[in-house]
């Protein structure tokens, strides 16, 4: 269940998605994790994961603020919450704790963070800046803001695809049925600023995939998304299964590449 904010995610939650999230994971999470790094995570500091989805980043960070450190995990979806307590409790992370509640409201404690991050959650809102002046809220003078999010019209296949091309379409068509931005990224930077912070480092990556299981993502994320796609009037479903064949021989394909989004990676610091 998710509480109902009249807020439409076009992909599955809980158990349904958790393969999905842990394969993104293994795509974005070595930029991800070379960005906390760069933020300086380390043992001891109180860090939030806003969007928190199944946990994979939260527990990250929790086994690298330890000892002394902890991190809440922050999602609207009660089963993203409890795929993400039953995976910490698996890995025996016991320094993580997951709630749910908005992200534009978590209900936290003001002030109280010394790193507050976000991944993939910002581009599915329809109000991205209400989200981002809480995170703000939650860190402590001298903290530091961490948000990475895609731009999907980045994403490419070489040699070149109209499957892959129509997926990316659709995706972020099914994206927008919300009111939000599938582009945001490129807009990320100047939404830091205005958030109150008076300067920000940025970074760009692009994962780049020729083989393996994660090469199936666009094809299982389009699947994933069908159902809304087609309700919304945007394809049939024929058309999902001719595109789902398609990107499917492609992943199979280890002499073709798969450009992932185009991620905009944000830090700034919070004035003391
Ligand atoms: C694509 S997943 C990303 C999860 C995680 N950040 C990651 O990168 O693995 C987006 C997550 O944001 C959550 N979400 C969407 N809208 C939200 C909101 N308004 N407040 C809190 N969580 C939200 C969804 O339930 C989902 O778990």
């Amino acid at each position: 269940m998710t509480a109902d904010t009249g807020y439409r995610y076009i992909l599955a939650t809980g158990d349904e998605g958790e393969h999905r999230l842990e394969l993104v994971h293994s795509v974005h999470g070595p930029d991800t994790e070379k960005l906390l790094e760069r933020a300086g995570i380390r043992p001891g500091l109180r860090a939030a994961d806003i969007g928190s989805g199944i946990g994979v980043v939260s527990c990250w960070m929790a086994r690298n603020v330890a000892p002394g450190g902890e991190v809440v995990g922050v999602d609207i979806s009660e089963e993203q919450v409890r795929v993400a307590a039953r995976r910490a409790a698996q890995m025996k992370i016991d320094n993580v704790t997951f709630v749910t509640a908005t992200s534009d409201a978590t209900g936290l404690e003001r002030a109280s963070f010394d790193l507050v991050y976000a991944r993939f959650l910002l581009m599915h809102l329809p109000n991205p800046e209400a989200t981002l002046n809480e995170m703000a809220a939650l860190l402590r003078p001298g903290g530091t803001l961490v948000v990475e999010d895609g731009d999907f019209e980045g994403p490419y296949c070489s040699p070149r695809s109209s499957a892959y091309e129509r997926c990316f379409e659709l995706y972020r068509a099914g994206v927008r049925l919300s009111g939000a931005d599938p582009l945001i990224g490129l807009r990320l930077t100047n939404m830091v600023l205005n958030a109150g912070f008076s300067r920000c480092d940025v970074s760009i990556a692009q994962p780049v995939l020729r083989e393996g299981e994660a090469k199936r993502l666009p094809e299982w994320t389009l699947v994933e998304a069908r159902d809304k796609l087609i309700e919304a009037g945007l394809t049939t479903d024929e058309e999902i299964t001719a595109i789902a064949v398609q990107l499917r021989r492609l992943a199979a394909d280890t002499t073709t590449r798969f450009g992932m989004a185009v991620m905009t990676q944000v830090r700034a610091v919070k004035a003391a």
